[in-house]
């Protein structure tokens, strides 16, 4: 079936990105699989208010794997894993998304394969193999030193000795998932061929994984140290300019894209690091002959490993950066949440207002000009979950911080399983009281929040299309304008004090058509808008 929205449909689309092991189980195993996420794909959009109203998923890994990094080491990138279903499921969850209007994301997976994929057991046979230099070897040093000063992104070198071939092989991530060599025309070829796959099947594009990583320096030169390291900081002592963002990566993110536009309609975002200029580099510059967006997840972390504090000041710092350097016509792609971060609640909990910040968040993400990712759950308000050293999972987690808690099952109701699954889930449940069948009938929940600003966005021309302008606001607000022709402007005020604060967008009557506190949503004659300590609001003008 054909999709309403033509070829640029991701510009005014919201996108959900579903962690398969962890949305539904159908098999009473305790994993999530592609039937549990066919089976509540109505929850996210049955085409009635009833629904979420999502126009698109990004399903986190699906392939055949290990799941030493739980997907992102695939050992065959043109198949499903046993766990999650098959290819005749993923067809079939392919057409049930489309059929309700959903379009779909897959994960695809540049940087590195499994160090069980049949390439890279092929390639470490011996030094002659024919697929040897898929991958990235090298000697040691004369002096017996690594080949370089680089740092698994996990802790640790980014080099491992492979016994039998006498040679070093590099791994950004684990020593499991070994870096592929994209100055290989071979691989390029391979791994163009995977995206054609999943393309020929049906999907509607991907989200590429640290695709700012797949071309490093061609000498692999060492990094520079970072002048502002010192012993015990937090962050790490070499830069990455040799192996992150590095310029013939752009060329690569090229490459991708006309494979892409094969296939008419379909799309990309990137996993991207780096400064906002560096961002802007992966939509191609001003040609935007790149990916169509690019990930900037700099109003969650804007300096490694610091959470970015939610004041209206770090707010307009992030959204300003981004929009001083995006070439025209290029859409920024924010994101509040995922499944490397610790949710958005628990980040901003410290006094206890994480669920209250959580709802003016929403319509900050969901107001701006941004294509906005949701994160399976926060829609009902799920945290981070404490989870028992025993059933901790995550392999990161003895490098770098786990990243179970934010992984945790959907909570679907208030059961002992959570309407997740009957079995011992893979990771424990939070608090029963977070769940969707308590909120779905509720005006006032979260997920009631999300369904109307979802609504509005949707049926709001200059949610989608219009410009973005900031406004002047009192300290702690930051406040915007969304304009198009042939429509009232919109206002956005994002409060992110602990009083409340009073604004007048315009001289005249206007309407809240979504506020964090429903009880403000409503028709204001004399154009003062009041807005709730940590809340949000769209005002358009009447
Ligand atoms: C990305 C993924 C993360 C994964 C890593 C290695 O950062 O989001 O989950 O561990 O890449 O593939
Ligand atoms: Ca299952």
């Amino acid at each position: 079936m054909t999709l309403a929205g033509g070829a640029d449909w991701w510009r005014r689309a919201v996108f959900y990105q579903v962690y398969p092991r962890s949305f539904q189980d159908t098999n009473g195993d305790g994993i999530g699989d592609l039937q549990g996420i066919i089976d509540r794909l109505d929850y996210l959009n049955d085409g009635t208010d009833r629904s979420l109203g999502i126009d698109a998923i990004w399903l986190s890994p699906t392939y055949p794997s290990p799941m030493k990094d739980f997907g992102y080491d695939v050992s065959d990138y043109c198949d499903v894993s046993p766990e999650f279903g098959d290819l005749t499921t993923m067809d079939r969850l392919i057409a049930e998304s489309h059929r309700r209007g959903i379009r779909v994301l897959l994960d695809y997976v540049p940087n590195h394969t499994s160090d069980l994929h049949p390439w890279f057991i092929e390639a470490r046979q011996l030094r002659e193999s024919p697929k040897r230099d898929w991958y990235v070897w090298r000697d040691a040093r004369p002096d017996g030193a690594l080949p370089n000063n680089w740092r698994s992104v996990f802790g640790g070198s980014a080099w491992e000795y492979d016994v039998g071939t006498a040679q070093y092989y590099l791994h950004s991530f684990l020593v499991e998932q070994p870096d592929l060599n994209w100055r290989n025309p071979e691989v390029v070829a391979a791994m163009h061929n995977v995206l054609r796959f999943w393309l020929g099947r049906g999907v509607d594009g991907f989200r590429i994984d640290v695709v700012g990583m797949i071309l490093k320096h061609p000498g692999l030169a060492d990094n520079v140290e970072d002048p502002v390291w010192e012993p015990g900081a937090a962050f790490s002592r070499y830069l990455s300019q040799n192996n992150r963002n590095y310029p013939d990566v752009f060329e690569a993110v090229r490459g991708i894209r006309s494979v892409l536009d094969e296939f008419p309609g379909t799309m990309a975002v990137g996993e991207v690091s780096g400064t906002a200029e560096e961002l802007a580099h992966f939509y191609g510059d001003s040609a935007l002959d790149g990916l169509q967006l690019a990930f900037n997840f700099r109003l969650i972390c804007e300096v490694e490993p610091t959470p970015t504090p939610w004041t209206a000041e770090a707010i307009r710092r992030v959204v300003n950066a981004s929009e001083a350097v995006l070439p025209a016509g290029a859409q920024p792609c924010f994101a509040l949440n995922n499944h490397d971060q610790p949710r958005f609640i628990s980040r901003h909990d410290s006094d206890g207002h994480g669920r209250d910040r959580a709802r003016g968040a929403v319509l900050l993400l969901l107001g701006h000009r941004s294509t906005p990712f949701l994160y399976y759950g926060e829609e009902v308000g799920m945290g981070n979950v404490d989870i028992p050293e025993e059933r901790l999972r995550d392999p990161a987690r003895i490098l770098t911080i786990g990243r179970d808690p934010e992984r945790t099952p959907m909570q679907w109701d208030g059961t002992e399983s959570r309407g997740f699954s009957e079995a011992e889930p893979w990771l424990p449940y939070g608090p029963r009281t977070t769940n969707v069948a308590a909120q779905v009938d509720a005006p006032d929940s979260m997920l009631s929040l999300y369904r109307r600003a979802l609504r509005v966005r949707h049926d709001q021309r200059v949610l989608t299309e219009g410009t973005y302008h900031e406004c002047a606001a009192p300290d702690g607000v930051f406040a915007f304008m969304r304009e198009a022709a042939g429509s009232a402007p919109v206002f956005v005020v994002v409060n992110t004090t602990g009083e409340a604060v009073t604004v007048r967008p315009f001289d005249s009557p206007c309407e809240v058509l979504v506020a964090s506190d429903l009880s403000r949503e409503r028709y204001f004659a004399d154009g003062d808008v009041t807005v709730e300590a940590f809340g949000a609001a769209w005002v358009a003008r009447r």
